[in-house]
């Protein structure tokens, strides 16, 4: 039997869906008349410039098409619908800066700062259809690039201002972008942290010929080049363009953002998603999954570097007119009460946060009694919610009693880059609570648990997780590479299933999913999501590396880190030598990637465990990083004696 958790009765009695049978009821809907089902959905929650005809269009699968004989703009639809709606004097953000200082923005200021940028990006030559990249701090400005790209009929493409020059010059070059919107600086922790600088050392990399302007968002005053014409700050651009913008009214198709994700290469994939099929689905799930009032004031704690932050930041509570807060600074800045402490300042009564924050926020009250939740007045809160990576059930339990009071359901939202918005997750008004398990798939989401042959499992065996038919908010194509999107996501042996590329199961009696990790070389560390391939390609293109394998190994606080095995070219090293080569190899990973890329441990070997026909044995490097003995069969190794040497940290 699992431990199970009610919604309570209040949150059920004014919830969007109050209980399983509305849930069951919109599941019937869905497999009765799939097309039905997703079209009404589309009426009801969008405002369409020309009407579609056609739902869903599988002529050319896996390339998918929703709703596309229709027209309609994103920014219109987050925007002037609230305008309309008489919402243009709703706070749309509460700016939480890193220093504590609080700026507001109404629904009618925000639209006219995006209709002015908008106008400002036109007047420049940028026009629908090109490629803007972004590299910007958390800030009201980033919102208002993001939509008035969507205005204009922009693609944009957001960079977390975590990653390197390199990484961000992969990207620029990639999309083909047109312009780079950044920041002069950000601030994080009480740190002053460079972002145009690295925009130019990205661009002075070479092959990035297609951009022809940086905009740049003037945050703290800092020192930076600015090489005019190509350099514009974002308030000259902005300033004496009109607070008026008409929209670019694109088929619903149409590519509205592409995102870098990793996957088992060391290529970045630019995740293409859609406007229409997207943007529903944000809607729909701020108010099944989030079931977002007109009074709710709501916290999503990403990053808009990464797709909860689109979803959930600049498409999702905008689109359903709810007021945010967006935070610039770091949960553990000025100490680690900041989120508890921004939960009682601002009344925030829904907040999404992911599980590694949680775990460090754990620790930290361990050895600071003062940060912990009870200090802090947090009765506003009525939902929390949690995303990015398995919550451990430890975790889920302490966030339920001290952060939630046990008064809040919390929602363990399951979904990818890929998949544009939530898949599954409970209701928080109708879905018995599990610890650790994401429960079901909302309504319309066809997902189940395959074997190798794409064959159904029974529950309580684990398998592959896919998804069998397509939704209206899934990756489109693999931006300029359709053949590595159906190699990816669509392989043949699944029959035309979605592979999610994470494995899961199914509990025996309540059908409950639970995700038990990525079964590709993908790894999840602190919630953000990087390819060991990637980190690899970065170590080897060291000047002393000849070889490196790169695994993951379970962490109680970031979920997984990650450790490198390294051969180098030279002598191994040993003792301090070995020290200073680790230090050295993790500022050069950070310096190719970003730290979020640093491996926690590196180890040194003379070689790297290998099949007699060359192939790494990573399922061993796994156990050995894990500090345990080998115990499988080693017959096919060539080099079995190298487990020994490789078993020791530094
Ligand atoms: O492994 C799953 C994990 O995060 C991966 C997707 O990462 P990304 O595309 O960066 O998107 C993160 C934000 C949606 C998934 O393949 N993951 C995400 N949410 C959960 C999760 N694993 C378990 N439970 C979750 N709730």
């Amino acid at each position: 039997m699992q431990t199970t958790f009610l919604p309570p009765s209040s949150f059920s009695a004014a919830a969007a869906i109050p209980d399983m049978a509305s849930y069951e009821a919109l599941c019937a809907f869905a497999e009765r008349d799939y097309q039905g089902y997703w079209g009404k959905l589309a009426r009801e929650n969008l405002a369409w410039r020309v009407p579609f005809t056609r739902v869903l269009d599988e002529s050319n699968a896996p390339f998918f098409k929703w709703f596309d004989d229709g027209k309609l703009n994103v920014s219109y639809n987050c925007l002037d619908r609230n305008l309309e709606n008489g919402n243009g004097g709703k706070t749309a953000i509460i700016f939480e800066a890193d220093d504590g200082a609080v700026t507001s923005i109404t629904y009618k200021e925000l639209h006219a700062k995006v209709c002015k940028l908008a106008n400002g990006l036109r007047a420049r030559g940028i026009a629908k259809g090109d490629r803007v990249v972004l590299y910007m701090s958390m800030s009201i400005e980033a919102v208002v690039a993001m939509q008035a790209c969507a205005r204009i009929g922009a693609t944009h493409s957001v960079v977390f201002g975590g990653f390197s020059a390199r990484a961000l010059h992969e990207r620029i070059a990639d999309a083909g972008a047109v312009a780079v919107i950044t920041a002069d600086e950000q601030l994080r922790g009480g740190k002053r942290l460079p972002l145009k600088s690295i925009v130019d050392e990205a661009l002075a990399l070479g092959g990035c010929e297609c951009v022809r302007n940086v905009i740049v968002y003037r945050r703290t005053g800092g020192n930076v080049k600015h090489a005019a014409p190509r350099d514009i700050w974002l308030h000259d651009l902005m300033d004496g363009q009109s607070d008026v913008c008409e929209p670019e009214w694109v088929n619903a198709e149409h590519p509205l953002f592409i995102l870098y994700t990793s996957g088992s290469t060391g290529k970045p994939k630019g995740v293409q998603h859609a406007s229409g099929g997207y943007l529903l689905w944000t809607a729909l799930t701020m108010k099944w999954t989030f079931d977002i009032k007109p009074d709710d004031v709501y916290w999503c704690t990403a990053d808009i570097g990464w797709v909860t932050g689109h979803s959930y930041i600049t498409y999702g509570p905008t689109v359903a007119g709810a007021t945010q807060v967006i935070f610039e600074g770091v949960p553990t800045w000025p100490d680690a009460g900041r989120f508890w402490e921004t939960i009682e300042k601002h009344k925030v009564s829904i907040f999404y946060t992911a599980p590694t924050a949680i775990r460090s926020l754990i620790k930290a009250c361990e050895t600071d009694p003062k940060v912990h939740p009870k200090n802090y007045d947090l009765s506003s809160l009525r939902l929390l919610g949690s995303v990015g990576e398995p919550i451990n059930p430890e975790a889920w339990m302490w966030y339920y009693r001290n952060v939630g009071q046990e008064r809040c359901p919390i929602i363990d939202t399951f979904w990818q880059t890929e998949t544009g918005g939530h898949m599954i997750t409970p209701l928080p008004g109708a879905t018995p609570m599990v610890p650790g398990s994401c429960t079901l798939p909302l309504p319309g989401i066809m997902a189940a648990i395959v074997d190798e042959a794409g064959q159904d499992v029974p529950n309580g065996q684990g398998g592959i997780l896919v998804v069998k038919r397509p939704w209206p908010s899934m990756i489109r194509t693999i931006w300029n590479d359709a053949d590595r999107f159906r190699a990816s996501y669509f392989p043949e042996e699944l029959g035309g299933y979605y592979l999610a590329g994470d494995g899961a199961i199914r509990n025996k009696d309540t059908g409950y999913f639970t995700i038990t990790g990525r079964i590709d070389d993908v790894l999840n560390v602190s919630g953000h999501r990087m390819g060991t391939m990637e980190i690899e390609s970065a170590l080897v293109a060291h000047p002393l590396v000849a070889e490196a394998a790169v695994v993951g190994k379970p962490d109680a606080t970031t979920g997984e880190s990650i450790c490198a095995f390294v051969v180098l070219k030279q002598a191994r090293p040993e003792g301090d030598a070995a020290k200073a080569l680790a230090a050295e190899l993790r500022n050069w990973v950070a310096k190719e990637i970003g730290p979020i890329a640093k491996p926690k441990e590196i180890r040194f070997g003379d070689n790297l465990p290998k099949t007699r026909s060359g192939k790494i044995m990573r399922r061993l490097l796994r156990v050995l990083a894990k500090g345990e003995s080998v115990t499988q069969d080693v017959s096919t190794l060539e080099n079995p004696a190298i487990l020994e040497q490789l078993a020791k940290a530094l």
